[in-house]
């Protein structure tokens, strides 16, 4: 492949880039909106031909907007996909990273139109995928386009778009040590992240980490007459929500021994600033349909959702879930549970104490089993770096106001293994909105997001690269 090493650029060009993302506008998102009509859905095996056929749609729009060396890598599982631009070995390197993989789009039958059919309507895109991520990894792609074109790109970007996110990015840590040398970057570029409002403008500085479990209670050895042995014989369901009641105490706190022993407890100042974030309890109810909110008790909902570790059932099942009335007293019960961590949990750890514990707290009259799943490591990014001060620049530049540094409570654990195994801090510089139901029926992307995403990008990039120089 060629490079353009000595390709003239004029970074502070952004009148050219603004006037050219102008130009483009129709079609950066009709763009976006050919790439949500692929259903990239990573964890179910019915799409394989869509992920693979979504990576290779990725792959031909990065070579469409300029990048170099554009290749769909094979890993064990879905490819990621590679491309980059060199224009100075001298100048930083930013490497961007998103993924092109989606979450199921069920329960279907609650969307108002269909997943993979984007519709564009009152400022939104929706489908599935529109925030989470193909929107605003798109974003990046176009950025990078508006750049590259008209002359303006200051430093060297590369890309690595992988397919496996939403399924805890199982081949990533592996893809990462065999490339380590093809990524070789000053910072990671993410966004995959969500700020405060459309006028408040906010970086996310932390996020939690990931224990998932599935549990299997089994009773007597097959589903029985509720009638016949009802009252007389463990009910593995009644039994299983039993257990699961108990995991939380009547302060909403977690009961496993030792589950808070690693957890991090912020300053007062950092809880000061917390309190100070906008932030309507009013607004957050009534966008939820709830009357009352309920959390760990001393912790305000925004701490709850960020600086506090929780659990949750994600999913339960057993016996009859058909129409009409089956009587019957199961044999099994079965549950997903995920628990979310907190700076400096290690999922691994926290993985075998509730382990241990759920097979303790089994009553003798039902057979337990846990089977671990994916985990993930919290994270936290620094706010001093010249990337963190470069994106916080760039906003400020394109909203007119300075971000606000806020954890968030959501996970993206290859931040930490990029962290350790390619030695780089990331910087979160999401532009979706928690409104935006991701993983939820009716996923939707605003308009103003992903076009203010696409304005606000090429900045960061004039101003990493500008920071860099003064280091
Ligand atoms: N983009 C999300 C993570 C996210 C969402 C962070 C909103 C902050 C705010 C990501 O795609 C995701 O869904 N991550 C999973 C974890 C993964 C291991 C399946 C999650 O958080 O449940
Ligand atoms: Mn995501
Ligand atoms: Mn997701």
């Amino acid at each position: 492949m060629r490079y353009d090493y000595f390709r003239p650029h004029n970074p502070t060009n952004m009148e050219q880039v603004l006037q050219y993302q102008q130009t483009h506008r129709q079609r950066y998102l009709d763009e976006l909106l050919d790439l949500l009509r692929i259903p990239s859905v990573s964890a179910d095996a019915r799409y394989r031909d869509d992920v693979l056929r979504c990576a290779q749609a990725v792959s031909e729009r990065l070579a469409q907007a300029g990048a170099d060396r554009v290749q769909v890598i094979q890993t064990a599982g879905y490819p990621v996909v590679y491309g980059e631009k060199i224009i100075d070995p001298a100048l930083p390197v930013v490497l961007v990273y998103g993924h092109y993989d989606v979450q199921p789009p069920d329960p279907i039958e609650l969307w108002h139109s269909p997943p993979f059919e984007p519709v564009v309507k009152d400022g939104y895109i929706y489908a599935r995928g529109a925030s989470d991520d193909k929107g605003q990894m798109y974003m990046h792609i176009k950025a990078f386009e508006s750049m590259w074109k008209t002359g303006s790109l200051p430093c060297n970007i590369k890309f690595m778009i992988e397919g496996e996110e939403e399924v805890g990015s199982p081949n990533l840590e592996e893809f990462a040590r065999k490339h380590a040398n093809m990524l070789k970057a000053d910072t990671i570029l993410i966004s995959d992240t969500a700020m405060i409002a459309n006028d408040i403008p906010s970086i996310t500085t932390g996020l939690r980490g990931l224990a998932y479990v599935e549990v299997e209670v089994t009773g007597p050895n097959r589903d029985l007459h509720s009638g016949v042995y009802g009252g007389a014989v463990a009910n593995p369901i009644n039994i299983l929500c039993d257990m699961i009641s108990s995991l939380h105490d009547e302060n909403r706190r977690i009961t496993i021994p030792g589950f808070y022993d690693a957890v991090e407890e912020l300053s007062a100042a950092e809880r000061e600033a917390m309190a100070r974030v906008p932030f309507s309890i009013d607004d957050y109810k009534a966008h939820l349909g709830i009357d009352e909110v309920l959390g760990e008790a001393g912790y305000s909902t925004l701490e709850r959702v960020s600086i506090r570790p929780t659990l949750d059932v994600n999913g339960i099942w057993g016996g009859y879930t058909g129409p009409g009335a089956k009587t019957v007293l199961p044999s099994k019960a079965f549950a997903k549970i995920s628990m979310r961590l907190v700076p400096h949990q290690k999922s691994e750890d926290i993985m075998r104490l509730f382990t241990e514990h759920f097979q303790r707290i089994a009553p003798p009259y039902v057979k337990v089993k846990v089977t671990p799943h994916h985990g993930g490591e919290p994270a936290v990014t620094p706010t001093d770096s010249p990337a963190y001060r470069a994106a916080s620049k760039a906003m400020e530049t394109t909203f007119g106001k300075t971000p606000i540094p806020l954890r968030t409570g959501g996970s993206i654990p290859i931040v930490t293994m990029f962290e350790k195994v390619l030695g780089l801090k990331s910087v979160l510089f999401g532009f979706g909105l928690d409104t935006d139901a991701i993983h939820s029926p009716n996923e939707k992307f605003g308009i103003f997001n992903y076009y203010k995403g696409i304005e606000t990008i090429p900045y960061f990039y004039h101003y990493f690269t500008e920071l860099s120089r003064k280091n």
